[in-house]
């Protein structure tokens, strides 16, 4: 499984850091919609679903948590630990976000509107969805 990770421009100076993200140049889609998750307590393990269509990036703005990817075939564990990097998401990946720092911001960019319909909760579900797919 390949796994596409941005490594986003800062823009520093004696001030701070900055980085801008632009849809269709640094970020590969139409930026539909932005959420973000915070305050995930202890031990928290979310997410628990694969979409159809949507794509995403996903950037740890501050802290640090780790992401489950997972095709079906093959699953791998991805950090996330630096707030200039993103993971791509395709559709069609189960994924799980864990071990979250008690600081972290996980911010979210989706090519997509919120759409129930465009979820598959159900891990056997995700599989035959895989399967018939291919
Ligand atoms: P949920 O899908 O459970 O989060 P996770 O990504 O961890 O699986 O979403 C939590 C709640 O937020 C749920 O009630 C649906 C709502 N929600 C929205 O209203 N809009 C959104 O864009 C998202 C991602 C979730």
């Amino acid at each position: 499984m390949q796994v596409i990770k941005y490594m986003f421009q800062p823009h520093g100076d004696d001030r701070g850091q900055l980085v801008a993200l632009e849809e269709f140049k640094d970020i590969p889609f139409k930026i539909k919609r932005v959420y973000y998750m915070y305050d995930t307590g202890e031990g928290v393990r979310r997410g628990y679903h694969a979409h159809k269509n949507l794509e995403q990036i996903l950037i740890c703005i501050h802290g640090t948590c780790k992401i489950l990817l997972d095709n079906g075939k093959e699953k791998k564990v991805v950090p996330l630990e630096k707030p200039y990097e993103g993971l791509y998401v395709a559709n069609n990946m189960w994924r799980e976000m864990f071990d979250f720092s008690p600081d972290a911001v996980l911010l979210v960019l989706a090519s997509e509107a919120y759409d129930e319909s465009d979820y598959i909760r159900n891990y056997d579900d995700f599989l035959e969805f895989i399967k018939e797919s291919e």
